[in-house]
């Protein structure tokens, strides 16, 4: 098999010179570089995704000293498996890992012994393919489809060849928080005509969940010579010979072993029965299929469903590289799992890894939407089935269980970002916002984290009973302060549901909740020439004191969760004016946001800051001032493999990256997109039906001369800071910027709109 990593496809990058046939033929896979964010923190997955949300993520799992594999893969290490499972871009501690196996040389002894092996070269890989080399001199090369894997092995020629597969195999965690995974049984068995079948049950990992199973049945191009079976504790082993089954909470599996050295292993796997695992497997990945059609297959579907959305030109290689290896970072999760789901039946669909939403709603979920509309309306279907079935929808899901939540319940964020939106399809609203009341109106039972005791981490809003007696959050419950501006977003986001489906009671009730941040809001307290801050609040309305720049740990147990009251302060996005106002007007509002730099408060990594480089477009003639933060954010991002500015979480990262390129900003749960300044003389999104939205720029340029000097909207002339999704999103549209090298008083217009503020 030839494997090519030339940039010899011709591409057609302007849809309006080629046309829309010809735009889906070519072949954007050539930018991307699937290690793209997978070091310096990133913990993005390199491995095999065969479509955008397979439920089958197959790569290499690594051993590196005591350092966490998040998504299976590190850069350097020996490789110990190759699994079928991973998540992509988390942080907490590493989650799957499981369904795998390991080329061993020759016969194994003991096959609870280490057998990991460093590697003989780098790791390649492309979309849809895969490569190591291991010191042992065998060659693995993987492929995939949705719910099913191939691994072509190349064995050193003069021994015969063992395939070891390990019941027990999950990716460990070392950092001691208690969010590792534990291996908690399994089945192994194989029959005469060399196929195997099987499950193992694993829970714990950063969402506490309980045993989950997973099922597989795996297939190999050969009768084996010998097909063992094997059980043990540790490295000891209690039983390893022809027995076809074994069973139990000890660590099982079977090695299989062959006369020749190329050999074909196909695997599939079910959260449903090992017979579903084997259904999957024979659906997708037949005998005779070889492992160069499978990645062509995955290529054509990532070209056609997500890479050939965005096309640009005038763009240089390296910010193509950018753009579609950012494109692939962003549905690498969530999994789409419908037909798999082993909690209850349904005919809704079913989506898992949400990894997190606390992440994601800031600015991904918004682009989903747009890029992905067909899979976003079964996400949010899913969202509202899980809380059909589970009593609360996720902020974050994995194995089928919902947690962690960090702050709010951010999924009322992203239903109702859907909802202004227009997102209607099979989605039954009514049960959508009863499923956001639940989260607004009942306490989630405690499920005692011991990382926050006070309340749940699992699901909805734990400090509940404080934000409805006191309408805030005192230190009773941990994170109180974050939660509370988060908690006023969510109910916002009520508020906008609410009112559109004509129930103007609750509307009012949620918009006055949705002010409840400003009872944080101590004018007094004060840092760097500026005062008014949220702050801890007791029991009897007293603020408490707290520095500015500090956040105790800003962690689990802290008042804050991940960033500090200056970040916080500013989180209230659906009440800026207000924010403004308490600040003290438009210039210490412009000053404020400057000094998250001028004290290295901003994370470019962070998603709390994820806004607020842009809140100058609420104030007149400072549009530019956003630009400019929107340029030096773009020049923390690159395609190599260290080049996201923080954790991918779950393609956030590469969502935001994306926003800076189109030159627009979701407002999330709001209609209303900022305006920014787009990186390329034109680039066209395709929006489904025939639908697109063509943005270009003359008079300047991506790297220095990026002011908007003005601006047509659907070829009128457009003086706002902001578009809304009807403007030129909704049927499409046109945006025709004109751009310099100083700073136009361009946007005399209306500001964006602050619907919470009221009448100030
Ligand atoms: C490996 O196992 C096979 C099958 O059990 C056996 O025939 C062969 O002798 C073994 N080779 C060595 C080197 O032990
Ligand atoms: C083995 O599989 C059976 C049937 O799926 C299941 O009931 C049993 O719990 C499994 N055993 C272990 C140890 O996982
Ligand atoms: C085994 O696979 C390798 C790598 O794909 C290939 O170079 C070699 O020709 C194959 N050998 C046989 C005997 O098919
Ligand atoms: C999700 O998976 C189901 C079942 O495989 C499939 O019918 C559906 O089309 C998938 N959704 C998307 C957006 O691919
Ligand atoms: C605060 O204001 C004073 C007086 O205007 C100025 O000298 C000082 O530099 C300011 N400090 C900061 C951190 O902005
Ligand atoms: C509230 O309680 C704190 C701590 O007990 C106390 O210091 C403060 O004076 C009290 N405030 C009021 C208004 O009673
Ligand atoms: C649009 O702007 C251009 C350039 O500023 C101006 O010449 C033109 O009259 C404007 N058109 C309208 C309809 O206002």
């Amino acid at each position: 098999m030839r494997m090519h990593f030339s940039l010899q496809t011709t591409i057609c990058l302007v849809a309006s010179a080629c046309g829309r046939s010809v735009a889906a033929q070519a072949d954007y896979t050539n930018y991307v570089n699937v290690f793209m964010g997978t070091t310096g923190g990133g913990n993005r997955f390199p491995g095999v995704v065969a479509a955008p949300f397979a439920m089958v993520k197959l790569g290499p799992d690594v051993q590196s000293g005591t350092t966490d594999a998040y998504s299976g893969y590190l850069p350097s290490g020996n490789i110990w498996g190759f699994s079928m499972m991973h998540e992509s871009g988390t942080g907490g501690a590493p989650k799957y890992g499981v369904v795998s196996q390991m080329p061993v040389v020759g016969n194994v002894s003991n096959p609870l012994a280490d057998l990991s092996q460093g590697r003989a070269a780098a790791d390649q890989g492309q979309i849809g393919y895969y490569k190591s080399s291991l010191t042992s001199g065998v060659t693995v090369e993987l492929a995939a489809m949705e719910h099913a894997g191939l691994y072509q092995y190349s064995f050193p020629s003069g021994s015969s060849s063992s395939v070891v597969v390990d019941v027990s195999h999950v990716l460990p965690s070392f950092r001691g928080l208690g969010w590792e995974q534990h291996y908690s049984g399994g089945n192994f068995t194989y029959s005469s005509d060399g196929h195997y079948e099987g499950s193992g049950t694993y829970n714990n990992g950063w969402n506490l969940s309980p045993d989950w199973t997973i099922y597989f049945c795996g297939r190999f191009s050969q009768q084996p010579s010998s097909m063992k079976t094997f059980k043990g504790t540790g490295t000891t082993l209690s039983s390893y010979d022809s027995t076809p089954s074994v069973s139990g909470t000890e660590r099982v599996g079977g090695v299989f072993t062959f006369t020749q050295t190329n050999l074909t292993s196909r695997v599939g796997i079910s959260f449903i029965s090992s017979s579903k695992a084997c259904e999957n497997l024979d659906r997708e990945i037949q005998e005779s299929t070889s492992l160069q059609s499978l990645m062509n297959n995955a290529k054509s579907k990532w070209n056609a469903q997500v890479l050939s959305k965005v096309q640009v030109s005038g763009a240089s290689d390296a910010d193509l590289q950018l753009l579609y290896s950012s494109l692939l970072g962003m549905f690498l999760i969530p999994s789409n799992r419908t037909g798999e789901n082993p909690g209850w039946s349904s005919a809704e669909p079913y989506y898992d890894d949400s990894f997190t939403l606390w992440d994601t709603h800031r600015c991904h979920t918004a682009l989903f939407h747009i890029l992905e509309p067909v899979a976003y309306e079964e996400f949010i279907r899913s969202l509202i089935d899980i809380w059909r079935h589970d009593g609360f929808m996720s902020d974050a899901r994995s194995s089928n269980y919902n947690g962690r939540v960090q702050g709010g319940s951010n999924q009322d964020n992203v239903l109702a970002d859907a909802y202004v939106k227009g997102v209607r399809g099979a989605i039954n609203w009514q049960d959508g916002f009863s499923a956001m009341q639940t989260d607004a109106e009942e306490t989630p039972p405690n499920n005692h984290d011991p990382k926050a005791p006070d309340s749940s981490t699992k699901e909805g809003r734990g400090a509940l009973p404080d934000w409805l007696k006191y309408g805030y959050i005192t230190p009773a419950f941990t994170r109180a302060v974050s939660r509370a501006v988060e908690y006023s977003t969510n109910d916002f986001g009520l508020y906008q549901v609410a009112s559109g489906l004509g129930n103007s009671a609750d509307a009012q009730k949620y918009l006055t909740r949705s002010r409840n941040w400003r009872n944080h809001w101590n004018p007094a307290a004060t840092s760097n020439n500026h005062s008014g801050f949220v702050v801890p609040r007791l029991a009897n309305g007293s603020f408490v004191a707290q520095d500015p720049l500090g956040c105790g740990g800003c962690y689990w147990g802290d008042a804050y969760y991940e960033d500090n009251p200056w970040v916080y302060s500013l989180n209230a996005i659906h009440d800026v004016y207000t924010m403004k106002k308490f600040i003290g007007g438009d210039d210490k509002f412009v000053d404020r946001i400057n000094k998250l730099w001028d004290l290295k408060i901003f994370n470019a990594g962070n998603e709390p800051s994820f806004t607020s480089p842009y809140l100058y477009n609420f104030v007149k003639g400072k549009q530019y001032m956003s630009v400019q933060r929107s340029r030096d954010i773009g020049k923390l991002y690159n395609s190599g493999a260290a080049g996201l500015p923080g954790n991918s979480d779950a393609g956030a990262m590469e969502s935001n990256i994306l926003w800076q390129m189109i030159g627009l900003y979701p407002m999330t749960g709001q209609t209303t997109f900022l305006v920014l300044s787009p990186w390329f003389p034109q680039l066209s999104i395709d929006l489904g039906n025939g639908r697109r939205l063509e943005i270009t720029t003359t008079g300047g340029n991506k790297d220095s001369a990026y002011y908007v000097q003005s601006l047509k909207v659907n070829g009128e002339n457009w003086t706002k800071a902001w578009v809304t999704y009807q403007d030129v999103f909704a049927s499409g549209g046109t945006m025709e910027f004109v751009l310099g090298s100083t700073p136009a008083d361009w946007a005399t217009d209306d500001l964006p709109p602050s619907p919470a503020s009221g009448d100030l």
